[in-house]
């Protein structure tokens, strides 16, 4: 684990009170926050996780930290997860690691989004590093990918060995290669627009706490949302 990621993820436990809901994000930031909440569990500290992925669930499981399902619970008070991009607003884009849809049921159910990155992870503009995971349902992976050619994104059905790479929820993933998305919001009406859709890696206007990662030490900056969390 790089020097960074344990940093910020030892930040992050600070942002986390006790007897609190914390959702479990998916990805090697989240790992690293999942395992330094285990060493704080196994000594003593209780809190309750929302994991967004199968295998954040079974990490946690093996560190001892009490699970529940999203319907157990009324809201979750922080969530801390990892993100691919961090434009300057704080939007994000996530889900190179597949779990983008959970992600952000997750992300919209939590009063506090915290994100861990590294400072590679900053960009200018949203798209900045090429790719947009869209999640489609599998009857429906190649009239997607024609709308989504069809907006001016091509894209290709992401792979895991010999077989298309399967989501958490059966589905598959379409990666798109984008430029920087001048309106991302537009971007985000329009791929939601197609039907077999289930969602995108567009993350915008959470209003996140980031925590940044760099040389051993973690800047932390405050995004303001706008008040649309629930509705994306
Ligand atoms: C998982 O689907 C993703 O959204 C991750 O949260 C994101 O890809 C960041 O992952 P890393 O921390 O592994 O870079």
């Amino acid at each position: 684990m790089s020097h960074d990621l344990e940093a910020i993820a030892q930040r992050a436990l600070e942002l986390i009170s006790e007897d609190s809901v914390v959702g479990l994000g998916t990805g090697h930031a989240a790992t690293a926050f999942i395992h330094a909440l285990g060493r704080k569990v196994a000594d003593g500290f209780r809190i309750r996780g929302i994991p967004t992925s199968q295998a954040s669930a079974e990490l946690a499981q093996t560190l001892g930290i009490a699970l529940s399902s999203l319907d157990e619970v009324e809201a979750i008070d922080v969530d801390v997860d990892g993100a691919d991009e961090v434009d300057p607003q704080g939007s994000l884009i996530k889900g190179y690691g597949g779990a983008l849809v959970r992600e952000k049921i997750v992300a919209a159910a939590s009063r506090r989004l915290v994100i861990l990155v590294g400072e590679e992870k900053l960009v200018p503009q949203l798209g900045a590093h090429g790719r947009l995971p869209v999640e489609v349902v599998p009857f429906a992976l190649e009239t997607c990918a024609r709308r989504l050619a069809g907006l001016g994104f091509p894209s290709e059905a992401r792979r895991r060995d010999d077989h298309l790479f399967v989501t958490d929820n059966g589905n598959y993933i379409l990666d798109c290669r984008i430029q920087p998305l001048p309106r991302p919001e537009e971007t985000q009406r329009a791929i939601r627009d197609i039907p077999g859709v289930v969602g995108t890696g567009l993350f915008l206007g959470m209003g996140p706490t980031v925590l940044i990662g760099k040389g051993g030490k973690v800047e932390l900056r405050e995004y303001g949302g706008d008040g649309q969390r629930n509705r994306r």
